[in-house]
Order: structure tokens, then C-alpha cells, then sequence
């Protein structure tokens, strides 16, 4: 492991050089993943793996070769303290799958009600990094992936393509273990170089995550809404929800908002329109989306099912008390209550009680 991931560093030190470039949108070079022999100056590439593995990679795993440039720079999707969690760009960091416990609701901290890391988001098999397949989901909710195939090349393309993020598109994924029928998502995202995400800096989501996730979880949340009785993602917000959004600035602050600023990354939405980029700070329209990035992130967060906010918790304030485990930062003031708030205004009223512990 030691060895690889100073091999990769070395790589990453050497793309340095040559404008940070590797996937290049394509196929990197081979040898930044692969090793033919299993062999370099006499001694195992892979040292822990003397016999290598199946698709000649050079670690253990297909997420522990990803890792060796992307855990800490690079985007940094991992980083190496779930107390400390690299800056997010979107994403957000697989670390938190390490968390002892997650739950922040009443009692969370007592050690029966403990929600384990593997809660946080999508577990993946990289035991170089302490991680391995989901303890509790065996398939994704709702569809029929294993959770046990699950790694970063189910749903990046190791061999590149011109998608956001290199997302896989309809076709065949991990060597033909499972076939998407849903193409990549339209987006944009920051650099993964530098910066991090703020109200004037995120992903600008315009269509097709919705979709997307779907090729691995089915109609899981729903587009038909009534008819099937879901919360609708992937289907458009109308004009009362549009102008809750654009008029919310806080429980503190219901009506206060301005729709030029009134953007909010922790609760984004999906546009297709020009005028919505990576800087963009303006609200919804009744045209834009709810998809399933408005309340979760793709990676993992410090909250059970990835949520972009800790769900089970009364006010923003409280997260991180039970659990211990880091508390996701609040957009607003102290008397925040959920997020789900930025669409339906259900804090209207509510008393603005802050929490102590
Ligand atoms: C960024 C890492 C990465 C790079 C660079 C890379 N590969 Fe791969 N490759 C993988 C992974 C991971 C798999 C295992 C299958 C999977 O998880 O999708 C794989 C699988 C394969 C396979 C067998 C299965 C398949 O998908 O066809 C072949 C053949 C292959 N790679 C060839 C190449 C060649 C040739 C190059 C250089 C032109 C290359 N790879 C560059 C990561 C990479
Ligand atoms: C040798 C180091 C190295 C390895 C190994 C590596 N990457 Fe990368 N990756 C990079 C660099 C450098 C960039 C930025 C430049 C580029 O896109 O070529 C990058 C960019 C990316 C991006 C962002 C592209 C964008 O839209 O900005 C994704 C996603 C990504 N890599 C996924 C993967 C996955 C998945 C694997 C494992 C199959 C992997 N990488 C393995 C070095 C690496
Ligand atoms: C390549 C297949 C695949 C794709 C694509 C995918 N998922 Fe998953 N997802 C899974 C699997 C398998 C599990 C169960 C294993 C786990 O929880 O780690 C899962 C679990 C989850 C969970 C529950 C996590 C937990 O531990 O409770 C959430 C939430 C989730 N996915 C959301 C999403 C969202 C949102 C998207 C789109 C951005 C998405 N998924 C795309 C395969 C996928
Ligand atoms: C379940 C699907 C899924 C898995 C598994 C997954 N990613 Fe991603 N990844 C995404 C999506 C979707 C985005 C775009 C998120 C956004 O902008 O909201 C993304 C974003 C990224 C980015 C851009 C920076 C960021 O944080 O947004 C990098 C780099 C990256 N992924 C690398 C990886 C690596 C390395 C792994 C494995 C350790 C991995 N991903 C596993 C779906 C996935
Ligand atoms: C309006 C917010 C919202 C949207 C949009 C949303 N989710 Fe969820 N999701 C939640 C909440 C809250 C939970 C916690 C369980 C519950 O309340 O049903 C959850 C739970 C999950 C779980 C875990 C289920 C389990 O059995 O453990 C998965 C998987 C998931 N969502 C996937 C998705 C996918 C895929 C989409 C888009 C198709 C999506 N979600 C859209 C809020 C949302
Ligand atoms: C981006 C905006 C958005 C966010 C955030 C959001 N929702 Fe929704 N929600 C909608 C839309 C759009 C509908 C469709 C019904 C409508 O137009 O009133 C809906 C419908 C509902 C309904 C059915 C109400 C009815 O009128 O039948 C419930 C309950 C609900 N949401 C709960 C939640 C919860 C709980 C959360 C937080 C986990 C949440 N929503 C987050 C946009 C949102």
C-alpha cells in the first residue's frame, strides 16, 4: 500500500508539471492504474497483493487505485480525519463512512441507537483506506446494483469520457457487471484543484441526475408524483415552491430573501437554463428542478443516507451533539431548522429556540 501511494504521488508530482493533466478527458496512461508484471525494480508493485489482481491494477482495488491521487488533493474526496473533512466541492468525502456513529436524533448517542459510518453514503471496497462494502444494504435501494460491486469505477469511467466527471452514460459499466439504460448527467463542476463549494461557487446541476441515479436505484423517489406516492424528484418545482425558495432567508428570516442572492448550495436544484453556472447566485424558477442532489450528496456526508443536512434533527444547531461525528455546516443562523424549510416554509412560527447541549 505505502509503496503505491508513493508511486502515485510521484505520478501526481510529475503531472504537476505537465499542466495537472491526466485523464485528459480520455484514456490516461495505462501505467497510471495498471502494471503488467506486478513488477517494478525487482519487487511487487502492489506490496500487500504479491499476486496482483484481476484486472492488473495497481492496488488492491480499483477505489484504492482511485485514492492514491484522489483521497487527499485532486478533490480530495476522502481526506484523512472525519473531524476535519477536506473542503467540499460537491461531492463530498468518503471518510465519514469511517464514523463510529451518525445519529444526532434523540438519544443518538446512547451506544443502542448508534448508526454506524457505513450509513453515510456509498460504501466502497478499498481496504486500503479501511473501507469495504455496505454492512447493512446489500443492492441499492430500490434497484438491483450490488452493493458489493460498488467502487468508483461503477460510476466514474476509469477510461475517461467527455461527461461530467467522467460519469458512466447508457452502456455497459465495471466490465459489464451492470448496464446503465440513463445517460450522464448535465453539469458543471469547480475545479478540483482549488476552492470550495459557497453560495457563488458550487456544481451547477441543469438535467438528468435523477435519471441517473436511477440506472442503479430505479424510480426510487419519484418523477410520477401523486400517482405514485414518493417525494417527486426529477420534475419541476411550480411557481408557489419557486417563490418560497426565492422569499426564504432562515427561520429567522421567512420572508427576507432576494431572488438574485437567494441561491442556497445546500439545497440546489436542477436548470438547464444558460443563466445558471458554477457563480450563479440566483434562486429557482417555477421551471427548476428538485432531483435527488437537493437532499443528498453523491459521495457521503456526516449524516445517515448522505444527506446534503443531518434529517433527524429538529434544529441545524444540534448536529454533530449526540453523535460526535462532524457537524455539516449551517448555512443560516443559530435558530436553523431543517433545510427541507427552503422549499415548503414549514418553520413558519416556530419559536427560535436555540439548542444547548
Ligand atoms: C484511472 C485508472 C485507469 C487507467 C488510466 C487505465 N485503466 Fe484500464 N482499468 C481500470 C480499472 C479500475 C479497471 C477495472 C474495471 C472497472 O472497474 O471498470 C480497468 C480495466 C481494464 C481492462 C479490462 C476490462 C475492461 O473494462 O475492458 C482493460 C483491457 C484495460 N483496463 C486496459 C487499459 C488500457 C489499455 C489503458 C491505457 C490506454 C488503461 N486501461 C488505463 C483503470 C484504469
Ligand atoms: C495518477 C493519479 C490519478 C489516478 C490514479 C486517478 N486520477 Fe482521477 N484525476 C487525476 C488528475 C491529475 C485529474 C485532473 C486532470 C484531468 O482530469 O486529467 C483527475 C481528475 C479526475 C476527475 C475529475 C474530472 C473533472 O471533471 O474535473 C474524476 C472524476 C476522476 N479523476 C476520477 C478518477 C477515478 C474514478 C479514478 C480511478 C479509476 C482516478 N480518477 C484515478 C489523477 C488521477
Ligand atoms: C452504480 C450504482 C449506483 C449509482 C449510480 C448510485 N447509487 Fe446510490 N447506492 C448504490 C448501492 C449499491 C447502494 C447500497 C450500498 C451502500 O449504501 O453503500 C446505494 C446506497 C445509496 C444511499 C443510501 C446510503 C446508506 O448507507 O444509507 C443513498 C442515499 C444513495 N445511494 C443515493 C444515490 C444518489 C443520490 C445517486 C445519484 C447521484 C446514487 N445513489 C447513484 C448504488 C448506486
Ligand atoms: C455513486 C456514484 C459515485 C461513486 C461511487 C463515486 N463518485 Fe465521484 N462523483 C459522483 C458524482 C455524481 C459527482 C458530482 C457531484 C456533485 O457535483 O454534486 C462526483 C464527483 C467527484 C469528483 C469531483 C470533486 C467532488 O467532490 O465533487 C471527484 C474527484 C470524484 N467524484 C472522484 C471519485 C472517487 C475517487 C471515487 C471513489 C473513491 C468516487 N468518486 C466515487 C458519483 C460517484
Ligand atoms: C426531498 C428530499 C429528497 C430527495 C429529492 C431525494 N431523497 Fe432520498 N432520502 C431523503 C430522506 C429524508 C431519506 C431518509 C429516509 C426517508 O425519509 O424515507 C432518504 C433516503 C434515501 C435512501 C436510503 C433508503 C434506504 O432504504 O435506506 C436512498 C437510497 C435514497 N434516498 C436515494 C435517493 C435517490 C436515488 C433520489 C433521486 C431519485 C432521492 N433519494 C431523492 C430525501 C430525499
Ligand atoms: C427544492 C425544493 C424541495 C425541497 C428542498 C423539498 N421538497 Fe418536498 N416537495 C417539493 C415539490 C416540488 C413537491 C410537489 C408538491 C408540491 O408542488 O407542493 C414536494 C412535495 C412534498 C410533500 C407532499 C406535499 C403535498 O403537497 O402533497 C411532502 C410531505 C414533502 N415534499 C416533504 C419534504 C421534506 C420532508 C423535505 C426535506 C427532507 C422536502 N420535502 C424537501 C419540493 C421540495
Amino acid at each position: 500500500m505505502r509503496k503505491v501511494l508513493l508511486l502515485t504521488a510521484a505520478l501526481c508530482l510529475v503531472l504537476a508539471g505537465s499542466a495537472w493533466s491526466f485523464h485528459d478527458e480520455g484514456v490516461a496512461h495505462c501505467n497510471g492504474c495498471h502494471t503488467m508484471h506486478n513488477s517494478q525494480d525487482n519487487a511487487p508493485v502492489d506490496a500487500d497483493n504479491a499476486a496482483g489482481n484481476d484486472y492488473l491494477l495497481v492496488d488492491e482495488t480499483a477505489s484504492d487505485v482511485c485514492l492514491g491521487c484522489h483521497a487527499t488533493g485532486l478533490g480530495a474526496v476522502f481526506a484523512t480525519d472525519p473531524l476535519t473533512p477536506a473542503p467540499l466541492k460537491g461531492g463530498g468525502n468518503f471518510i465519514f463512512l469511517l464514523e463510529d456513529n451518525l445519529n444526532d436524533g434523540h438519544a443518538g448517542g446512547d451506544p443502542a441507537n448508534w448508526i454506524p459510518g457505513d450509513a453515510a453514503g456509498h460504501n466502497l471496497n478499498a481496504p486500503g483506506y479501511g473501507l469495504s462494502a455496505d454492512l447493512t444494504n446489500t443492492q441499492a435501494p430500490g434497484g438491483a446494483f450490488n452493493s458489493s460491486w460498488l467502487g468508483c469505477s461503477s460510476c466514474h469511467d476509469p477510461h475517461g469520457n467527455t461527461n461530467f466527471r467522467m460519469l458512466y452514460g447508457a452502456g455497459d459499466v465495471q466490465d459489464g457487471l451492470a448496464t446503465f439504460t440513463n445517460a450522464a448527467p448535465e453539469a458543471s463542476g469547480l475545479s478540483i484543484f482549488f476552492g470550495s463549494e459557497s453560495p457563488s461557487s458550487h456544481t451547477a446541476y441543469a438535467s438528468g441526475m435523477s435519471e441517473w441515479c436511477a440506472n442503479c436505484h430505479g424510480d426510487f423517489h419519484n418523477t410520477t408524483y401523486p400517482s405514485v406516492l414518493k417525494h417527486p424528484t426529477g420534475v419541476a418545482i411550480g411557481p408557489a415552491i419557486a417563490s418560497a425558495y426565492n422569499a426564504y432567508n432562515g427561520t429567522s428570516n421567512i420572508g427576507g430573501g432576494d431572488p438574485a442572492l437567494a441561491y442556497l448550495p445546500e439545497v440546489p436544484f436542477e436548470d438547464a437554463d444558460t443563466s445558471y453556472t458554477t457563480s450563479s447566485t440566483q434562486g429557482p424558477t417555477s421551471s427548476s428542478k428538485v432531483m435527488c442532489l437537493t437532499c443528498h450528496r453523491a459521495h457521503a456526508t456526516s449524516a445517515p443516507d448522505a444527506g446534503r443536512w443531518d434529517f433527524s434533527v429538529t434544529g441545524l444547531a444540534e448536529d454533530g451533539h449526540e453523535s460526535g461525528s462532524y457537524a455539516i455546516p449551517n448555512p443560516y443562523d443559530e435558530f436553523q431548522r431543517s433545510l427541507c424549510n427552503k422549499c415548503h416554509v414549514k418553520d413558519a412560527n416556530d419559536a427560535l429556540v436555540d439548542y444547548t447541549p
